[in-house]
């Protein structure tokens, strides 16, 4: 059942929290919208040993509490990545922490991983298990944690059983300390961590990182992400940045800026990802996508799979179908039969 189309202009004119949980609501009422078209064949593709009908994942954060997985995937999306989840649950930041800017089709957040908590998070997990579909769970650590590890630890073993995949998040700029686990020995030990943690439930695992990194940075990830064990990278998470050409004066609160702005950097960040880690694993493009070109464009710079939320608030869920059929045209237009032999064509 569609929402009707007068909520989604009222959505948009409220405040961008209390939307989202209007939002939530709805679709947890069954408002959700479906497609009802089988995906094209060209865009199946294989990542970690994982078979998608569609590379367009829901990047985390849309789905803190994987409240609304079943949705979701049926609005088309080939993945829906649920989390950041932390073990204990926690408020966040004070409010107001989400701010639109509208001109610059752009969010800044600073929600500071505000959610339900592990416990909660797992039993829907375990609950959406029997459905189909591909289901990720980004996992963070709490605010007040004395041993960041330790909450990975806690995250990998509680989600790993019900899961297709785990990301562990180390790139969120709203917890202190959070990026500082993207330190070459650091993460290597927190990725070496998790993966003893799901020793018995074994699942692909990527690490979602900063668009706002050091050359050094960017190259120590790189030699991590292919020495680790690990499947591949999300390139990326929120900005610190705030570049000119942002309009709406709003560009001074604090938070991670995502969507259009974003689609450049994150964009560059990813090619430049994909030739260092020289196509060994596999890299997920998240940042700025509204359209099937952006997203083919994500896919030659090197991208496996892509995600997105941003574009979602400004475009509505019918985005999902548009980016296939889109991508699809733009795939046989570059002369590619399937995503996989676009992935990384335009890499530099
Ligand atoms: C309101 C909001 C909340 C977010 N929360 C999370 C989160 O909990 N964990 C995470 O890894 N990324 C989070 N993100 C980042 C997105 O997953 C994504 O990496 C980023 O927004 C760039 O993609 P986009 O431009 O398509 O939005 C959040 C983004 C927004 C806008």
């Amino acid at each position: 059942m569609d929402l009707p189309s007068t909520i989604i202009p009222f959505l948009r004119r409220i405040d961008p929290e209390r939307a989202h949980r209007l939002t939530l609501l709805a679709l947890k009422m069954g408002f959700g919208s479906s497609d009802p078209y089988a995906d094209q064949t060209s865009l199946a593709v294989e990542v970690a040993g994982l078979s998608f009908d569609n590379p367009i994942g829901l990047a985390a954060g849309f789905d803190k509490n994987a409240e609304v997985i079943s949705p979701m995937l049926k609005a088309g999306f080939g993945f829906v990545e649920t989390g950041t989840v932390t073990p204990k649950p926690q408020k966040g930041n004070t409010k107001p922490r989400v701010f639109r800017l509208p001109e610059d089709e752009a969010i800044i957040n600073r929600l500071g991983f505000n959610n339900q908590g592990l416990s909660a998070f797992t039993k829907r997990l375990q609950a959406h298990k029997l459905n189909t579909g591909i289901v990720g769970a980004n996992i963070g650590h709490n605010k007040v944690s004395t041993d960041p590890i330790s909450d990975y630890i806690t995250g990998a073993e509680g989600v790993s059983p019900y899961c297709d995949y785990l990301t562990i998040n180390v790139s969120s700029p709203n917890t202190p300390g959070l990026r500082s686990l993207q330190n070459k020995d650091t993460l290597h030990r927190l990725i070496e961590a998790v993966l003893k943690a799901m020793k018995r439930k074994p699942k692909p695992i990527f690490v979602k990182i900063a668009p706002d990194l050091t050359k050094v940075e960017r190259g120590d990830i790189a030699d991590v992400a292919i020495n680790s064990g690990i499947a591949g990278l999300i390139v990326s998470n929120t900005t610190t940045k705030r570049d000119a050409g942002i309009e709406n004066p709003l560009k001074t609160e604090m938070g991670g800026l995502s969507g259009r702005p974003l689609l450049r950097p994150s964009t560059e960040l990813l090619s430049e990802m994909y030739v260092r880690t020289k196509g060994k694993i596999a890299l997920i493009g998240v940042g700025g996508i509204t359209s099937g070109s952006d997203a083919y464009n994500k896919i030659c710079a090197g991208a496996s799979l892509v995600q997105l939320y941003t574009g979602l608030v400004y475009k509505g869920p019918k985005l999902v179908r548009r980016i296939k059929d889109d991508l699809a045209t733009s795939l046989k237009q570059g002369g590619f039969n399937c995503v996989a032999d676009a992935i990384g064509s335009q890499a530099k």
